[in-house]
């Protein structure tokens, strides 16, 4: 590095091959899929040279861009945008740099950053722009439908942490019911229902004003249904249920989007796991509430980040 005074921005030199971070993981992130570099190309409709090339740092930005999107490689840290270009000029520009500065800093032409910002370019002049914008960016953990590991009962034995339900007890109250409880767990409800007790909350009567309901992921939907169907007879007053963002049942369109309301949660939550350990979920998280009134849901938002849809 040399201090370029009398400017005092600091200069990198960067040796125009690969970054390290984002190189890595595109080759991990192929891997993990189980795909040949041909596969890749195949799917991100370049040549399988141009691939290899691509992975040593060398290329065209616009093939970067192909293979992120056929890879579903996104990284964070940087900004918003729909491709790594995008979200590079929304870095700069929310941190005010000026096109020459960042061309004295990156030791490119302001051209070079114009193209590239428009998705131009080449991968090197694009990497230096990396390190010197968002040298802490890395990959977005990939988003899957379940719990990666473990067997099925750990997977479904993941529990709702402390710090989470105090918002909920803030926001909706003291909860009555936890219709599918673990002993483990820190939820405090007035009445658990417990497998392990012979109880089942898929069979058993619901009560109270309010459950909470965590489900078992593998089982989300019947339980979904079950809230849906408990709180429709009148066995519980409200139901909070905290549950992956999965939206492509017919069920959850025709009929629960009519009667609840749903939270998209911004963020992942961090389970407890029946280890002592915790991680957070390798997906989106909603909250959908039956029969919650509308300051209960303003004292939500107050709490925690997110948004509520529309009710149909
Ligand atoms: C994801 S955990 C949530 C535990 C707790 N409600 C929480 O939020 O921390 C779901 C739990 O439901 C339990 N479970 C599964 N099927 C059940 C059933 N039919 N009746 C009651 N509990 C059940 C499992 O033992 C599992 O521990």
């Amino acid at each position: 590095m040399s201090n370029c005074s009398p400017c005092s921005i600091t200069r990198i030199e960067y040796d125009g091959g690969r970054h390290p971070i984002l190189l890595d993981d595109l080759r991990n992130a192929r891997r993990g899929k189980g795909w040949t570099q041909k596969a890749l190309a195949d799917r991100s409709g370049v040549s399988e040279q141009a691939i290899y090339r691509l992975e040593r740092g060398i290329g065209s930005v616009a093939t970067l861009n192909a293979a992120m999107t056929a890879l579903e490689f996104r990284l964070t840290g940087i900004g918003p945008g729909k491709t790594l270009a995008e979200q590079l000029r929304a870095r700069r520009l929310k941190r005010g740099i000026a096109l020459d500065a960042l061309a004295v800093r990156t030791g490119l032409t302001r051209k070079t950053i114009s193209n590239i910002e428009r998705g131009g370019g080449s991968i090197a002049s694009l990497m230096r722009l990396m390190e010197a914008l968002a040298p802490k960016a890395k990959r977005r953990a990939p988003e899957r439908a379940y719990w990666g590991q473990g067997d099925k009962e750990d997977r479904d034995s993941r529990f709702t942490p402390p710090e989470f339900m105090n918002n909920i007890y803030a926001a909706f109250g003291t909860v009555d019911i936890d219709p599918c409880a673990h002993r483990l767990s820190p939820v405090v409800a007035k009445r658990r229902i417990l497998l392990d007790e012979g109880g089942d909350g898929l069979i058993d009567d619901w009560s109270g004003r309010l459950a909470f309901v965590n489900p078992p992921f593998s089982a989300q939907l019947k339980w979904l249904q079950r809230a849906h169907e408990q709180w429709r007879v009148g066995n519980v007053e409200a139901v909070v249920c905290l549950v992956p963002a999965r939206t492509d049942s017919v069920w959850f369109h025709d009929t629960l989007t009519a009667d609840a309301d749903i939270c998209l949660l911004q963020g992942r939550v961090r389970f407890l796991d029946t280890k002592g350990g915790s991680q957070p979920t390798p997906f989106s998280l909603m909250l959908v509430a039956l029969g919650t009134t509308a300051q209960q849901k303003a004292a939500w938002n107050g709490l925690v980040d997110g948004l509520w849809l529309a009710r149909r």
